[in-house]
């Protein structure tokens, strides 16, 4: 794949949208062939009960996956800019799923209100958002922002998740695991050094030999570092592709504009 994967995922949806309205793809292209977070492992939401699927009613998804997210507070989630295109009333927050093709188990709200990073768009980075829930998940565990850009350091073990593109490696619409050593800044500097991207508002993690990675549907899921939202799943060049490493949104340079709106 080439071209710069963040902005052609408004492109794609907004072109399937034009071929056939109400109809539309995952928050991005597919790149065959297809597999969910590339090379993880099964997970349960029992162990990561912040794990939320954004799903959306415009997906061509049967089961409407659509995008990841991750519980900040019992009415607050973050996710990625990109995966808040679609009108508010089509989304639906599920909490407590494993297995997104029974439709059934968890809880789940609908959305009341949706913070887009004003700045998303307008300069790269900056792909993150925050939810609003009309129904709380009260009583359920939250995950904490990492505030520290520290935190940010090469081989730093952190784990993704999501119930997006398997690429054939695990089933699909089931929520899965991967660990992706953060790489460093160094390193998506020099590979996507065409691609834009943003030292100061990015984590570059995964594996230079490919295998393992987020993917397509994974999108404003969590990367999760010593128990706290260390990052969200925004974009790559293909999926678990050598030399094309994941590249998440980093919370820690975000962190004091979240935080006001998970207050609010
Ligand atoms: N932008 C994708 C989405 O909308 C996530 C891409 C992540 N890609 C990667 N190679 N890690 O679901």
């Amino acid at each position: 794949m080439t071209g710069k994967l963040k902005f052609r995922a408004v492109l794609a949806v907004a072109v399937v949208a034009l071929a056939s309205a109400g109809a539309i793809g995952t928050a991005e292209a597919r790149t065959p062939p297809v597999t969910n977070i590339v090379g993880g492992s099964t997970e349960t939401t029992a162990n990561v009960p912040w794990m939320i699927a954004l799903n959306n009613s415009n997906s061509s998804s049967p089961v409407g996956q659509y995008c990841g997210a991750t519980l900040v507070k019992a009415n607050k989630i973050v996710t990625a800019a990109h995966c808040v295109t679609q009108p508010r009333s089509t989304y639906t927050a599920i909490q407590g799923r494993d297995n997104l093709n029974t439709g059934t188990g968890g809880r789940t709200s609908k959305i009341s209100k949706i913070w887009k990073d004003p700045q998303y768009g307008q300069v790269n980075g900056h792909d993150v958002a925050v939810l609003t829930l009309t129904t709380p998940f009260t009583g359920v565990a939250t995950l904490p922002l990492e505030t520290s850009r520290a935190a940010d350091a090469v081989g730093a073990q952190s784990v993704t998740y999501g119930y997006g593109e398997t690429e054939g490696t695990g089933p699909a619409n089931r929520l899965q695991k991967v660990l992706v050593p953060v790489l460093g800044d160094a390193y998506c500097n020099d590979v996507y050094a065409g691609e834009g991207y943003v030292s100061n508002g990015e984590i570059c993690a995964g594996y230079k030999a490919g295998g393992k990675d987020s993917c397509q549907g994974d999108s404003g899921g969590p990367l999760v570092l010593n128990g706290r939202l260390f990052g969200v799943v925004s974009w790559g060049l293909g999926c678990a592709d050598a030399g094309n490493p994941g590249v998440y949104a980093e919370v820690a340079s975000y962190a004091s504009a979240l935080t006001t709106q998970i207050n609010n």
